[in-house]
């Protein structure tokens, strides 16, 4: 493969480290030999080695979760058009986005925001006619409340996904939010669960994880931990769910408010919260700390989210690998204080987040997605796959039209973006068991930045099948890879790859799939499975014995 000297002097370099992290024996041949023969087949060729019969941590479903808030066209125009829009819908859920949405599986939603659910108020979301609000978190603009608990529960039904209710603490009160949480969930003849059931619907819902209060330290009141932490408590003890079906099992999961980012005083929030949580007493308890981190460099956001050139490309990965630290930064601190690990670290917030779209209004958000988008997504998705002990939990910021979104609508028009397609590749690793494996990355270098040139995950489904995720960094260079399969009978690979001619390519409504998956096929020989990656690319293949 050609490739400048300089950056086949890195990969060499990079490789040369190979003894302390590769296993196999044929692997240290093939570094030897870059070493030593022929440093320009460096960039050739990554060797990798998987043990099926070694499993590590169960990548709990949900951290393929969503996040919807009233934000923007997130809510109304992305899901709601209402019973009577030309628009196909259901009861006033639009049917393509429903439709586009069951086939990643979405595991849960979070809902209402944000920043939006601190200053949300339930009751205006329920029966008729729903009181006409503000939102003045984005854009100043009305919130007709069309959209409101009903509905939520409803477009969840549609999707098959789980509730994940945040709940307002920056301007509610606990008993407002008791009163929600019964209104929802109990089973038993009160004033509010006639209520309900007069709105049409008679059975409790499920509502399976709890928020209480979202970026407190911020947008959510500005609290310190202590303050916060002291909300918590009364949240946790007073805000009840009462659904039968969820008292023994599938109990609700509360989540704090945790980290925002890096520096000292997310360390001390963390530390405030998890201190408490050691010594929490039966009145109070926490099941999940959330963390939002989005990849945005420096704020406000200046990085365009289309029309940009390789340098961006490469300051944008590099700025998402941040993740890699921050979750084991705050990991290291609950295993301090909850070493069995029973809180969750809930990653509800992240992605990339870019200058809104010019033209659009800069309260709502918008931006567009990329090839970039598809690999950062999946650079994400496999950090949080390898802390599947701590990492049980995420929210992509957020579903539609908003951010990094896996979908954008306008008015009849719908196009699924390339963030979009990663998650429906990754659909086998719902749930399956995480799978170690050695190699090493090599380097991808642009200007002043160095990035690992490959990134890659293993699972093993519920059927034994394993599975695998590769992520080629390099936009320029294809790479060669070859794993050593142990613990299973490789005799297939087959899968899907996503990529697309230029580091800004998008999918418009226009010409929907320039950034859509393609079959991807390899061979196997002896137990070795090879594989050529396209530049910039995302693949899954399935291992097939
Ligand atoms: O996702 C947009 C906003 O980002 C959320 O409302 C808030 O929680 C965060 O600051």
């Amino acid at each position: 493969m050609a490739s400048s000297p300089d950056k086949s002097g890195m990969f060499c370099k990079a490789t040369a480290l190979v003894p302390r992290v590769l296993l196999s024996a044929t692997a240290l041949i093939f570094a030897l030999c870059c070493v030593f023969v022929s440093p320009g087949a460096c960039a050739d060729k990554i060797v990798m080695s998987v043990d099926a019969s070694k499993t590590g941590a169960k990548i709990n479903r949900n951290i393929f979760g969503q996040f919807a808030e009233h934000l923007g066209h997130g809510i109304y125009d992305g899901i709601w058009v209402g019973p009577d829009s030309s628009i196909p819908n259901t009861r006033g859920i639009r049917n393509d986005v429903v439709a586009a949405l069951k086939a990643i599986k979405v595991p849960n939603v979070r809902w209402p925001g944000g920043c939006f659910a601190d200053e949300y108020h339930w009751r205006k979301g329920i029966g008729t006619p729903r009181a006409v609000t503000l939102n003045p978190n984005w854009g100043g603009v009305i919130e007709p409340n069309t959209f409101g608990t009903h509905e939520f529960m409803d477009f969840l039904e549609q999707i098959g996904a789980e509730a994940y209710v945040s709940v307002n603490v920056g301007s509610g009160t606990p008993q407002e939010a008791a009163e929600w949480l019964e209104y929802m969930t109990t089973a038993q003849p009160t004033t509010l669960e006639k209520e309900r059931t007069a709105n049409g619907h008679p059975a409790p819902y499920k509502i399976a994880f709890f928020g209480i209060g979202n970026e407190s330290w911020d947008c959510g009141g500005n609290m310190t931990p202590e303050y916060y932490l002291d909300q918590y408590k009364v949240y946790s003890r007073f805000v009840r769910n009462f659904n039968p079906a969820q008292q023994d099992k599938q109990q609700m999961l509360k989540i704090a408010v945790g980290p925002g980012g890096d520096g000292p005083r997310w360390t001390d929030w963390t530390e405030t919260i998890m201190k408490a949580y050691q010594q929490h007493s039966w009145s109070w308890d926490m099941d999940g700390l959330s963390m939002h981190n989005y990849t945005v460099v420096k704020w406000p956001p200046a990085y365009a989210s289309v029309g940009f050139g390789e340098t961006e490309y490469a300051q944008i990965l590099k700025s998402t690998l941040e993740m890699q630290d921050l979750v084991s930064k705050y990991s290291a601190i609950m295993d301090k204080y909850d070493a069995q690990k029973k809180v969750a670290l809930v990653v509800d917030e992240w992605g990339g987040w870019y200058t809104p779209l010019p033209g659009s209004n800069p309260g709502f958000l918008v931006q567009q997605n990329s090839v970039r988008d598809a690999v950062l997504a999946a650079l994400n998705l496999n950090i949080f796959a390898r802390h599947a002990d701590r990492v049980r939990m995420a929210n992509i910021a957020q579903m539609i039209n908003v951010l990094q979104a896996l979908i954008v609508t306008d008015k009849q028009k719908m196009v699924l973006t390339p963030t979009y397609y990663v998650y429906k590749m990754y659909v086998p690793f719902q749930d399956a068991t995480f799978v170690p494996i050695s190699f090493d990355a090599g380097t991808y270098t642009h200007e002043n930045i160095s990035l690992p040139r490959l990134d890659a995950i293993a699972a093993k489904d519920s059927s034994g099948k394993v599975w695998m995720e590769f992520t080629n960094l390099d936009p320029n260079q294809p790479a060669e890879i070859e794993v050593n399969v142990a613990g299973t009978t490789a005799k297939s690979v087959k899968g899907e790859t996503l990529t697309a001619p230029k580091v800004d390519s998008i999918n418009t409504f226009e010409a929907p799939e320039t950034v859509a998956p393609k079959p991807i096929s390899g061979t196997v020989q002896g137990g070795k499975v090879s594989l050529k990656l396209e530049p910039k690319s995302v693949t899954v293949v399935s291992i097939e014995q």
